[in-house]
């Protein structure tokens, strides 16, 4: 898919912007502080509904202003599509798709399709089991819809069956209550379970060949789903579930005891390894970049996979932190993907897109112009 044209407008700090993209390579060039991120940023919320960064949506407006608004004006297969997004101080933001607005905002999703990484990103590898929770469900949203709403309905029952954990000695009843909301999480639990396992086993497919290509052949990645009820790659869903019961019923005095839930999918992680040993921990700068990298481009295939049309990347500054031969990696293997780049200095961008199909803009102020040298 690729985006046309992008309006903003009282945009964090644009006052008003338009531009026209080109369908392969998007290059905007600024001095840090101009508004590359928050550019970046208004595609990505056109994409998801909500920002990647820690801001709450009155934030995203101007400071001065009370409204504000996108438009992104896409091409999906063969027909256009509008994405327009109005936010406004203290009020829920209104999506509007081909001038219909949506009931709920997480419609969107799916609509466009895209794959940021921005030097944040680091944390997927880095951060807690909780960051890469975060990173597996908004991917996975992306191409099921059915999800999202599986991952709603699981964490009021998480929410639920705690209550029912802390108060467990008060009320005799709750003795059956809580057989009631064990099937509940070990159903929707299960589901949830097994996307993952599927998602997780194609990001593996395709990110092992990739980080080899990128390493030179030298380094093994791996990539492993680390289920909390077990490994469950070569269990049906009946197997999973009664595994779920197993670890649900031999542990519910300790669960009585910690007040919470302890099972599940909301205790999921994966480990990411490079030659056998955790990247996490063991991994140079440069192997967790990669790693991130070969993660990154394996969901642009996933998507191309699952929807028949690459989604679009968004490369927020991370350029500059890749060797020249991994940034030449990275620029071939874009070709024919509609990349937005941003960066603070195209010096190598310029030597390495020579004879790449690119669109140059500057962006200063909260501003941008086109650069056509
Ligand atoms: N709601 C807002 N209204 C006005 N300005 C804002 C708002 N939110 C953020 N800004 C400003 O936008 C400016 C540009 O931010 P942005 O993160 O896009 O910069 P950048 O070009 O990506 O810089 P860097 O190269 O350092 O990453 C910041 O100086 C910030 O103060
Ligand atoms: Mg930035």
């Amino acid at each position: 898919m690729i985006v046309n044209r992008l309006k903003i407008k009282n945009y964090r700090n644009f006052k008003e912007a338009e531009v026209e993209l080109n369908d392969s390579l998007n290059i905007f060039v600024g001095d840090n502080g101009q508004g590359k991120t928050n550019l970046m940023e208004s595609v990505y919320l056109a994409s998801i509904g909500r920002t990647f960064r820690l801001n709450s949506e009155n934030e995203l407006i101007n400071f001065k202003e009370n409204k504000s608004f996108i438009e992104v004006n896409l091409k999906k297969k063969d027909y256009q599509m509008k994405i327009e997004l109005h936010l406004e101080k203290n009020k829920r933001k209104q999506v509007f798709i081909n001038g219909v607005k949506l009931d709920k905002t997480s419609e969107m999703i799916g609509i466009l399709n895209n794959v940021i990484f921005t030097p944040d990103d680091m944390k997927i590898v880095k951060g807690s089991p909780m960051e890469r929770r975060k990173f597996i469900n908004i991917d996975i949203s992306q191409i099921k819809p059915k999800y999202k709403y599986l991952l709603n309905k699981y964490k009021k029952i998480c929410t639920e069956r705690n209550i029912i954990l802390k108060n467990y000695y008060t009320r005799t009843e709750n003795k059956d209550i809580i057989n009631i909301w064990n099937d509940y999480l070990v159903n929707i639990g299960t589901e949830i379970m097994i996307y993952r396992n599927d998602y997780i086993n194609k990001l593996k497919k395709y990110s092992v060949d990739i980080y080899a290509d990128i390493s030179g052949n030298k380094e093994e990645f791996e990539l492993n789903y680390l289920c909390n009820v077990g490994n469950i790659d070569n269990m049906d869903k009946e197997c999973i579930k009664k595994h779920f019961y197993d670890k649900l019923n031999t542990n519910l005095i300790s669960e009585i005891q910690n007040k919470t839930t302890m099972y599940g999918p909301h205790k999921d992680d994966i480990i990411i390894k490079i030659d056998g040993k955790e990247c996490k921990y063991f991994g140079s700068q440069g192997q967790q970049r990669s790693a991130i990298l070969a993660i990154k481009l394996a969901e642009i295939e996933i998507i191309k996979e699952e929807i028949g049309e690459y989604p679009v990347l968004l490369l927020d500054d991370v350029l500059s932190e890749l060797d020249s031969k991994r940034k030449g990696f990275l620029i071939n293997y874009i070709e024919g993907i509609q990349t937005i780049i941003t960066t603070t200095d195209d010096h190598d961008l310029n030597i390495l897109t020579k004879n790449n199909n690119k669109k140059k803009f500057y962006i200063n102020e909260g501003k941008i112009g086109n650069i056509t040298n």
